[in-house]
């Protein structure tokens, strides 16, 4: 999605822009801009279709400096990549960048022009652009200007405006979509994505929805940043001092950040557990103290989530409805925030979310809360994020800053959060007897060992990946626990290899999928040892008959031979079932990446993807 960074500063800001869009590269974005107030009060603006780099090289071949100024990646809503349709929007002195969607803004445009604004690009943030130059006649500042704003705004947006008639500042509103105060010593700054500031600040304004900020250069006289609500009155709001350090979003010494995220595992899977299990026992706790009276009165579960977190949500629902007794319902949240829902009684709402900023997931907790559940969780990795916000019960997965478009360390550290979720409400409704918690916690414990010997695939996985990037098609199957996984394979690999990726249950091949089997499909089985083993194996069989290219991700207990498989991986034996599938997450996430490779694909920004989809 698009990436945000403004700054204000008593020097100049330019480079400090120009590294700030490429801290925001991992969001996704097809072209960049910036704009400046020079030395003479006027508004300098350059835009590029394209990479980052492209605009970089051209603003510092022109020698630009300034004081004051605004940048943007646009990931392409209303119309092409484009110069013209790149953003900063300007109208009669006021710059604007824009995250987000304007839902009304034909209607606006149509009024606007009638009023004789001319439009230069097919973008909603133009609209916007000359709506704020419209208010701003009438209005005393660009403050009460957003203010004023946004009652004519419908939709999803993050803007950031300046204006040529008050350059030492910044103004900034947020409707839905994330934006970040960061309060440095040398600058003041606005992003979308504290990631971008961490070089040049520690300490953060949040902004909740349609609260304004005005922002200064540090030391100027006024504070370095002043918020208000909606009807202008001021909001006090206390700096969040962010742990993260500045390299936590860098790629150190690896070719790609997906690569190093996957490496960044064991020990993503260690701090999401530290504090939450003791040597014997589950720690409820680990849910804060809100979720105490809430816990013994769950009788039923609601999971919601969006692509790698959704897979996630369907094995937590095996593992729940194992080990709790409940009954447990798992949705896209794109569905459930526009269905009827029929909450069944003391039913825990959860939404899982990687950044917690997924419009829809976002949208679906908000409806969440008007609904009668017995609580709302949100398992999220960023705990400044919206939905950690606004969640009354939360669950922070420490993964760190997770920059790859394809989640990895996140997706893990989910699946590590809940299981211990599955735990404790197993142990809140006396489901789980003390030997078995003593057994299940020293699984836990037992985790960040087992991915760091599934990482020691890597060779083999990369010989397979070999095969494999030269098949345009293919089908992941498993059953149980690991069809999740092999959901998950699947969205990996079509997403940085784009290779035609599904996944389908292994039993259901015989209702339709069979029909693809054929030399140009490769078949990707999942087959650990345990109690459906054989049901699975008759499947391979029927693939094999058919002259089906198979290949198999397996472990010691089975006869991999007898499958006749093209190539076998053969994994160290998980120690139980409910870890089991954790493992075979690792293997699938570096075949994707080699496969990748292998196809000179863009690992950490695929086309047409974003890191954060923060619209609809
Ligand atoms: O931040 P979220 O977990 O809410 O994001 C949900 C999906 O957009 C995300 O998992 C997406 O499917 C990833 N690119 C998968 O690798």
């Amino acid at each position: 999605m698009c990436g945000i960074i403004g700054a204000v500063a008593p020097t100049d800001v330019v480079p400090t822009l120009l590294e700030g869009l490429h801290r925001l590269e991992y969001r996704g974005y097809d072209s960049a801009g910036l704009a400046l107030i020079d030395e003479h009060g006027e508004i300098v603006r350059r835009r590029q279709p394209g990479k980052v780099a492209t605009l970089e090289q051209a603003v510092l071949t022109e020698g630009l400096q300034a004081r004051i100024g605004i940048a943007h990646t646009r990931w392409a809503t209303h119309g092409v990549p484009s110069e013209s349709n790149a953003h900063p929007h300007l109208s009669h002195g006021i710059a604007l960048v824009h995250n987000g969607i304007i839902e009304n803004y034909v209607r606006l445009r149509e009024e606007l022009a009638a009023k004789g604004y001319r439009f230069e690009s097919d973008t909603d943030t133009e609209v916007v652009a000359h709506l704020l130059h419209e208010i701003r006649g009438g209005v005393p500042d660009l403050r009460n200007t957003l203010i004023e704003a946004q009652n004519r705004l419908e939709g999803a947006y993050a803007l950031v405006a300046m204006d040529v008639r008050e350059p030492d500042r910044l103004v900034a509103v947020r409707m839905g979509c994330p934006m970040a105060v960061g309060l440095g010593q040398q600058a003041t700054f606005v992003a979308s994505d504290v990631a971008a500031l961490l070089p040049w600040a520690q300490d953060f304004l949040f902004l909740d929805d349609g609260e304004v900020a005005e922002i200064r250069s540090p030391g100027d006289g006024a504070p370095a940043c002043r918020v208000s609500d909606r009807r202008g009155h001021p909001v006090s709001r206390t700096p969040i001092h962010s742990l993260l350090s500045p390299d936590a979003a860098e790629r150190g010494s690896y070719p790609h950040f997906m690569l190093k995220e996957i490496h960044e595992q064991p020990r993503a899977v260690s701090e999401s557990l530290e504090q939450r299990i003791s040597r014997e026992h589950v720690l409820s706790a680990a849910l804060g103290p809100k979720a105490v009276g809430i816990l013994p009165r769950v009788q039923a579960v609601s999971l919601v989530a969006c692509g790698s977190s959704f897979h996630a949500a369907l094995l937590a629902r095996n593992w729940i409805e194992r080990l709790a007794g409940f009954p447990v319902s798992v949705e896209v949240a794109s569905e459930y925030r526009y269905r009827e829902v029929a909450v069944p009684d003391g039913c825990l709402f959860i939404a899982i979310s990687q950044s917690g900023e997924t419009a829809d997931t976002l949208a679906a907790l908000r409806r969440a809360k008007t609904l009668p559940y017995v609580g709302q969780l949100s398992i999220c990795n960023v705990p400044e994020s919206a939905m950690m916000r606004e969640s009354p019960l939360t669950l922070l997965t420490r993964a760190g800053p997770e920059i790859g478009v394809a989640s990895t360390k996140a997706f893990v550290t989910q699946l590590a959060v809940l299981l211990l979720l599955s735990l404790i409400l197993a142990k809140a409704r006396n489901r789980l007897d003390p030997v078995a918690e003593q057994e299940a916690v020293q699984e836990l414990h037992h985790l960040p060992l087992l991915v760091e010997e599934m990482l020691g695939l890597d060779a083999e996985v990369a010989g397979l990946a070999q095969d494999l990037a030269a098949y345009d098609h293919a089908l992941f199957i498993a059953r149980g626990d690991h069809y999740p996984i092999a959901l998950e394979g699947a969205l990996k690999l079509k997403e940085i290899s784009y290779i035609h990726a599904e996944s389908c249950p292994a039993g259901e091949l015989k209702h339709g999928p069979l029909a693809l089997i054929d030399p140009r499909m490769a078949v990707i089985a999942l087959q650990p040892t345990n109690e459906i083993s054989s049901k699975l194996h008759s499947n391979l069989e029927v693939i094999r008959a058919r002259g089906g290219h198979l290949y198999l991700l397996t472990d010691p207990g089975y006869d991999a031979q007898a499958t006749k498989a093209r190539k076998i991986v053969t994994l160290p034996k998980a120690p139980s079932t409910l870890l089991s599938p954790i493992a075979y997450t690792i293997p699938l996430q570096l075949l994707a990446y080699h496969v990748a490779i292998l196809r000179g694909t863009d690992v950490d920004q695929p086309r047409n993807l974003a890191k954060s989809v923060t619209v609809e």
